[in-house]
């Protein structure tokens, strides 16, 4: 019944040609389609537009799809730094950035998350939207450092809260479930944030810090 209404809800857009390259390239390549539900995907940009962001940071890059989507959504002279453990998916995803027209507004970071958040801590950097979407055992940790690089009234954004049903299966108890059942306590409960949790596709986790 939910798979009916996503299906239909998609159903009412048109094609989107950046997006579609996007889907394609990643196909050609034989890897797995896990990029942000199309509905997710606007609303990012719905996101970014509504918080005014200029500068946005982007935890896991696949092909570039959420990338596009954000960089939609920034400011005129807005910036997108993405962070992505793979070269070649860093790679693939500049590729269709440039596609996009979108490839001034992008910087790829290669290498673990966690290093690349720890240097931007370093220099200084802070941003005004973010989104959360690489190794799910990273989540707490992407989203401590999420804070602790927000401007005042940052966007925080969550993939994949849900991870199509384990999350609220008792029966599993692995890491990544455990570290999202952590995320979205934490997303609910931290009094510096301003949250709700979108329960659709696989789920989406939207916090302000105050
Ligand atoms: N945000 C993308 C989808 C990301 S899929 C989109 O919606 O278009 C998850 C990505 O996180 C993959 O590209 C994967 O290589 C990357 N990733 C996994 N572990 C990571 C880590 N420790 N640091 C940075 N990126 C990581
Ligand atoms: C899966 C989906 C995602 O969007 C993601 O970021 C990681 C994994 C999945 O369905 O396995
Ligand atoms: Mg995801």
């Amino acid at each position: 019944m939910t798979e009916l209404n996503e299906q239909y809800v998609d159903s009412l857009y048109g094609q989107d040609e950046d997006l579609e390259r996007v889907k394609a390239g990643i196909a050609a390549q034989g890897m797995r389609d896990i990029s942000v539900a199309d509905g997710y995907g606007r609303l990012l940009t719905m996101l970014a537009t509504l918080s005014k962001a200029k500068d946005a940071l982007e935890i896991g890059a696949l092909g570039g799809y959420s990338g596009i989507c954000l960089a939609r959504g920034l400011q005129s002279g807005g910036k997108l730094v993405s962070l992505e453990l793979l070269q070649s998916y860093a790679d693939l995803a500049r590729k269709h950035m440039n596609e996009a027209g979108l490839g001034d507004s992008v910087e790829y970071r290669v290498g673990d998350a966690k290093a690349s958040l720890a240097q931007l801590k370093e220099e200084g950097r802070t941003f005004d939207f973010f989104f959360i979407d690489a190794d799910k055992e990273g989540y707490p940790v992407y989203l401590d450092y999420a804070i602790a690089l927000a401007r005042p009234g940052a966007v925080i954004v969550g993939d994949n809260i849900l991870l199509r049903g384990r999350t609220i299966n008792t029966a599993k108890e692995g890491p990544a479930v455990r570290a999202v059942r952590s995320f979205n306590e934490a997303i609910a409960r931290d009094e510096r944030l301003l949250s709700t949790v979108l329960p659709g596709y696989d789920g989406l986790a939207i916090a302000i810090v105050k």
